[in-house]
This record gives C-alpha cells, structure tokens and sequence, in this order.
C-alpha cells in the first residue's frame, strides 16, 4: 500500500496567515498540522509516502522530512504546478503508485479517536474497490456527503450538496485499489472547474466497489482550514496531552512502536533539544 499526502491549495480561507506560508505547516498545539495525517498514514503500517505539495511550498515538506529516514520512512515529493482539484493528487502519484493500492490523505485532516488504528490497520489490506470514512456532521453541506446500506455499500455520494442526503460526510482518507489512476485520469473538471475526489468514488460506486466506514461518535475529525477548526484542533490535543501524558501524532513513536526506527535513532531525535518538551517526551520514550 502507497500513501498520498496532498498538501497544497491556495489556503484562502486562512487569510491573512497563509499569505507567505503554506496550511499545512501552520502549528497545531506543538507540531505542523502536517504530522496529523501524516500519523494516519504510519498508524495503517503505510511506509512509502508521496508529499504533493505547490511548487512555492513543497521545499518546506522536504526541509522538515527529509528523505524520511529518521522516521523509517521512504519519502518522495511531487509538485502540484496549480490547485485543480484534490484528485489531481492521483494522477501526479501515477508512477508512484504503479501498480499497488493506495491511500490518499489530506494534509488539514485532523483523525482521532480509540480504535482508528484498527480500523485503518484493516484498511490498509484493501486491494479490491475503494473505501470511505463517514462521519456525521450537524451540517453536511460544506463536505462530500456519502448514503449507504446497512451492509456498508455507498447508495449515492455528492459533492457538497445543497440538500444533502445523509449527515454524514466523507472525510479526507480514502483507500483505492490499483484502479484508481485509470479512473482519476478519465476524469473531467467539475461545474466548479476542480477534479473531485468524489467524482473518483462516483465512478467505483458506478461499478459497486464503494464501501463505507463509519467513524463513531468516540471520534474526532476536523478539517483544520478555518481560523476555529484551527484553534479546536489545537485546544484539543492541548487538552489530550495534557491529561494524559501522552503525545498526539509523535511520528517518532509511531515509528518506533512500528519498528521502524531504532532505539538510537529515537536518541538522536531527542537530543535535538534539551529544553523541549517533544524531545524530552522522545528520551522518555527511549529509556
Ligand atoms: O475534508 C474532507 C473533504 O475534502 C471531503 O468531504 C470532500 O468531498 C472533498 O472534496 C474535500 O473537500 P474540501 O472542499 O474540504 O477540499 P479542499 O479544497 O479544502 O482541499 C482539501 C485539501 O487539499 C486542502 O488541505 C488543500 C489541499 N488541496 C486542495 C486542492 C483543491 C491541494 O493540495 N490541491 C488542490 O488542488
């Protein structure tokens, strides 16, 4: 399984923040809103990763990864060369993906809860159709919204509906099989003049392939575009954190507990700073 992490897009709604700065490295609490999903990714055991970031902004993601070595990762980058729509993220990954399944995250999708690694964990063994997360918001409309049966088969999904047809709402983490490319690439620009990530589930739903997570009420997603989805990301791992002493999306752990890093490697990390909290949270970790 590949890992796609789109982390472009113009920002707008962040103005004036985003004037000279990409989204996704805006702070959240004490790390780059980027490590969030960048945490889901590792947590399904996904290690290859593809960063597609504006050509202005992409420097940025490869000055804070690297090749990805110190997290046990292999890291690539791509440029997105304008925001024509998230499914362009796809067809940019064609030769990265190749023939293997993958999964696409946004870079200001922020998934928590008890139980997610299970379930993206199993996701990440996917290999036949495609697989969205639902989860149910007051107000769907700004979102794709997704409708399915009891057996977990999407009935109909849309694109920021006026009326939308279910509360639920699809978050920004699919899984695909090796199709997904084909399907990206035959796609056409919307009414909005964007390729939608929605028209690419539209199309495994055509063939019966699309089936639908559901992420509970013990969960939490937030998409951190907005001056207060921003500040709630932030109280709440500030809060998470806190109370229990333990960190919300610390790759290095992630990595560790993966066996990815060793304990030497997690030591280096930590050295980086004496009077840090990330770092010491690292030695801890270590000893
Ligand atoms: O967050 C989940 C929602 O994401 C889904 O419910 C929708 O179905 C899906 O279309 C998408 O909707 P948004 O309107 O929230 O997408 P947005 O334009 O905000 O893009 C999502 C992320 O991708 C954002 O971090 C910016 C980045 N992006 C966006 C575009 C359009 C790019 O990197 N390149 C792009 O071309």
């Amino acid at each position: 399984m590949k890992g796609i992490l789109l982390a472009g897009g113009k920002g707008t709604r962040l103005y004036p923040i985003t004037t000279s700065i990409s989204k996704q490295i805006l702070p959240v609490f004490n790390k780059p809103m980027i490590y969030y999903p960048m945490s889901v990714l590792m947590l399904a055991g996904i290690r290859d990763i593809l960063i597609i970031s504006s050509p202005e902004h992409i420097g940025l993601y490869r000055d804070l990864f690297g090749d990805g070595t110190m997290l046990g990762l292999r890291l690539n980058y791509a440029v997105q060369p304008e925001p024509k729509g998230v499914a362009q993220a796809l067809t940019i990954g064609a030769d990265f993906i190749g023939s293997d399944p993958s999964a696409l995250i946004f870079g200001d999708n922020f998934l928590y809860g008890h139980g997610l690694s299970e379930l993206i964990v199993r996701a990440g063994k996917l290999t036949d159709g495609a697989l969205v997360f639902a989860y149910r918001v007051l107000d769907a409309r700004p979102y794709g919204v997704v409708e399915f049966d009891k057996d977990m088969n999407a009935l109909s999904i849309e694109e920021k509906p006026q009326k939308p047809k279910s509360n639920y709402a699809v978050t920004g983490l699919y899984f695909y099989d090796k199709h997904v490319v084909e399907i990206a690439r035959a796609l056409k620009p919307s009414a909005r003049g964007e390729y939608e990530i929605t028209h690419v589930n539209a199309e495994y739903l055509a063939r019966k392939k699309l089936k639908v997570e559901i992420l509970g009420r013990g969960f939490s997603w937030l998409d951190m575009g907005t001056h207060e989805s921003l500040l709630e990301a932030s109280n709440f791992v500030q809060t998470i954190e806190h109370r229990q002493g333990l960190m919300v999306a610390c790759l290095e752990e992630i990595a560790f507990n993966q066996g990815w890093i060793t304990r030497d490697q997690l030591l280096k990390s930590a050295s980086i700073s004496r009077d840090n909290e990330y770092c010491r949270y690292l030695s801890d970790l270590a000893a």
